[in-house]
This record gives structure tokens, sequence and C-alpha cells, in this order.
């Protein structure tokens, strides 16, 4: 097992940063891009496990996909087909919860059967909430062992349109049935609770396909689709830099005294800014720059100075879906900030990459911090800027994001903290 280790920052963080691009958007591409008319050549794609986890899928289901670098240039060409094929293999998706949803609602919507497989973790993450809606469009599951993964798909040539609540604001469940609804008999009416992240709808929009949303007083979020839809490639499309990857750097600017960073080029969609709209409630030194769109997705840079006295906020459920994967890395940053901070309605981080709930609070009380979880609630006992013991190891469930905000906080911390790394 390999064990990193960070110690107390002596130099501030300054200058301009290049972001790595965004998971999500990357994956919608690969997907968009596979079943669309033409071919469609995507520059910035992160080339992270996860991605290159729905590419190779989308390989084995016949799609065309070739990396090609040009002189200063590096993109992807992805070759789309109207007709996937299904694969000879299993798909393998490792620890990615998006492929895994995505892929069963592409699946799902096409006549192929597949067969999805995972990682520990992946293998034990829910399933059921897509496998029940696109049951209603009329695909076939079979759950091979006792875990959600390995999962057989018998896909549908004929897809019925559906009329479906989601019972929770998932980006993931509501691309899923997107995917699986393209080629439907009608229109296709998703209702979600709250909005969660709408890269899928905004994408299929740059395809050509129709898609009508609207908002209602009571925050539900309604989609509609029509079926019988040919996605047409917009040729080109570019990833923006990932907020939820800024994240990590803004905390460090934050938190590090005298830091002054410039991080570039990141997607703002207002559907994943959470994060910045509790920050500049705390009080944050945080700046939107050169705003412009890019593939119909709003950019910013995002220039954040040090500050020094955060300011403990009520974070109630509302800001769930749009800050979903910040919660481990905004709790680093309400521990150094004056009064204690509340953040409700956190049941779905108990369904990620680990039980992030508990992790979060587990490893910062080993650090010295008070924390509390009353239901699906998490109250952090903010130090004030005085800086957590430290001196501990957090195992971090093989989850990045826990991993990546422990490293953050050992760069404050009294005596040095060590995660395993997997
Ligand atoms: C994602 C949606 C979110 C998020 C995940 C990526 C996506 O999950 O946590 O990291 O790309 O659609 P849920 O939609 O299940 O909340």
């Amino acid at each position: 097992m390999t064990k990193i280790t960070a110690s107390k920052i002596k130099k501030a963080f300054k200058g301009e940063v290049i972001i790595p691009a965004d998971k999500s958007i990357s994956h919608r591409s690969l997907l968009l891009s596979a079943i669309a008319k033409g071919t469609t050549k995507i520059f910035n794609l992160l080339e992270s496990d996860d991605v290159l986890a729905t590419k190779s899928a989308l390989e084995n289901m016949g799609v065309p996909i070739k990396k090609i670098s040009n002189n200063s240039k590096t993109y992807y060409e992805v070759t789309g087909t109207e007709k996937l094929k299904s694969p000879k293999c299993e798909l393998y998706l490792g620890n990615s919860g998006t492929s895994a949803r995505l892929l069963a609602g592409l699946i799902a919507g096409s006549n192929i059967n597949a067969c999805i497989t995972g990682d520990f973790s992946l293998s034990k993450r829910p399933m059921q909430r897509v496998i029940e809606p696109l049951t209603k469009i009329g695909a076939k599951f079979e759950q091979l062992g006792e875990n959600s993964l390995p999962l057989k798909i018998q896909g549908t040539s004929k897809p019925k349109a559906i009329n479906y609540k989601m019972p929770v604001a998932s980006a993931q469940l509501k691309s899923a049935i997107l995917l699986a609804t393209l080629k439907s008999d009608g229109t296709t009416k998703i209702t979600e609770p709250r909005q969660s992240r709408d890269h899928t709808e905004t994408m299929l929009k740059a395809f050509g396909v129709k898609v009508t949303e609207y908002q209602l007083k009571n925050c539900t979020n309604t989609i509609l689709i029509d079926g019988n839809s040919q996605l047409i490639s917009p040729k080109i499309l570019e990833v923006p830099a990932d907020p939820s990857s800024a994240a990590f750097l803004t905390a460090a600017a934050l938190l590090y005294p005298d830091s002054d960073l410039t991080l570039k080029d990141v997607c703002i969609n207002p559907s994943r800014i959470g994060l910045y709209e509790v920050l500049s409630m705390m009080g944050a030194n945080i700046e939107f720059i050169n705003k412009r769109q890019v593939g119909g997705e709003d950019i910013a840079d995002i220039r954040v100075k040090y500050t020094k006295n955060l300011k403990a906020v009520q974070i109630d459920e509302s800001f769930v879906p749009k800050m979903i994967d910040e919660y481990p890395i905004l709790s680093i940053i309400a521990t150094m900030a004056t009064g204690t901070t509340t953040m409700v309605g956190l049941g779905e981080l108990r369904l990620k990459e680990s039980n992030r709930l508990e992790k979060i609070a587990s490893g910062l009380k080993l650090c010295g911090v008070k924390t509390k979880i009353i239901g699906d609630n998490l109250t952090i006992y903010g130090t004030s800027g005085k800086a957590p013991a430290g001196d501990v190891f957090i195992k971090t469930g093989f989850d990045h994001r826990i991993a990546m905000s422990f490293l953050i906080l050992g760069g404050v911390s009294q005596k040095p903290i060590t995660i395993d790394s997997g």
C-alpha cells in the first residue's frame, strides 16, 4: 500500500493553474458522439481511469475512437454509429459510477445485450435506481451475484416513452433515462425533486435534439425529450475544466496564508457551483473573471485569495445537487472557519465511492476536530483558524475526494496527515 503525507505549507500558492478537464462532460462527450451521425473531435477530454472506462466500453460496442496528436493539438476522434453492437466481453467499468449508470441507459435503449461489471466499490453501489425506470422503457436486467454488479442488460429495440418522477435528484439517473429514451415512441417526461447537473441536456441540444426544461415553484425540475431523436454531430466539442477538481485548489488558496491563485477555464454551470455560493456566504475572497461560453457551458477563470476570517454558515438541503461532490472539501474549509457549520440532507453521500459522510466525520475527529452526525446532517465545530492537531493516518476507502481533502488539511495542520492511496 502506498502512503502519501502532507505537511504544513511553508510557501504561499501563487499564479495561474490549469485544472484537469471536467469528468462529467468528458463522459457525455464520448457517449453522445458515439451515437451521433458524423464524426466528432473532442478536445481536452479528461484521460482519467473513469473516462477511459467509458471509452473502452464504447469501443467494445463497435464505436471507433482514435486519439490524434498533431503539432500542438491532441484530440479524440469519435465516429458515431446508429447501430451499437453487443460487446463480446464484459464491460469492466472500474470505479466509475457515471460510466455504469449512463452506459446502462444507453444499452437499455439499444437493441443489444451487454454485461457491465466493476471494482469492489462500484459493484456495491446502488443500480436499482436506474433499473426501475429502465425496466419501464422495456429493457431487462439480471443481477449475476449478490452485489449490484455484474449486471446483464438486455436492451430493447422499441423503447417506450415514460413519465417518470425521480425519487432523488441524481444527474446519473436522469442521464440514464435520457439516453435510453432517445429512440422511444413518444415524448418522455422526467421530473426530479431539484435540478441536478444538466450537462446531458445541454450537450443533447448541441447535437440537435429537442429538450425542454422547466422548474416549478416547489423546486422540481422537469425535462421533456422527444423520442425518435436523431443526433447530429456538432463536429467539435471542447471540455472545460472541472469545478469539482478546482475545488481542492480553491480550498488550498483560501487556507494557506498569502496565497493568490487563478484557476483557468473552469466550468461555472449554475448546477455545479453550489460550493462557490457557500464560500461567498462564508466571506471568501473569490472572483469569477473573464466569463464566457464554450459548447453551451458557462466558463470563467476563478481568482481565489487567502481569506483569514471565514465565517461558518448553515447549508440547507437545496445545495445538495449543486455541490454533491464538494462536501468533503467544504468540510475541511469549515474546519478552519469561525463558528459551527451544519450541512443538511447529506444521505446521498453515504452512496458515493465511499461512505463520505462517515469518512469526513471520522477523519476530522481523528485530526482533533469536533464533529457530529445526526441523521443525515453533519455539524463541524470550526477552529477559528487554529491549526488542527494532525499526526494521523486516514483510511480513504480508496475515495479520491476523501484523499485530496485530507491532504489539503495536512497543509495547515500542526503535524502531518498521512493517507493511504490505494
Ligand atoms: C455525476 C453525478 C453525480 C456526481 C458524480 C458525477 C455525473 O452523481 O456525484 O460524481 O456525471 O452525472 P449523482 O448524479 O448520482 O448524484
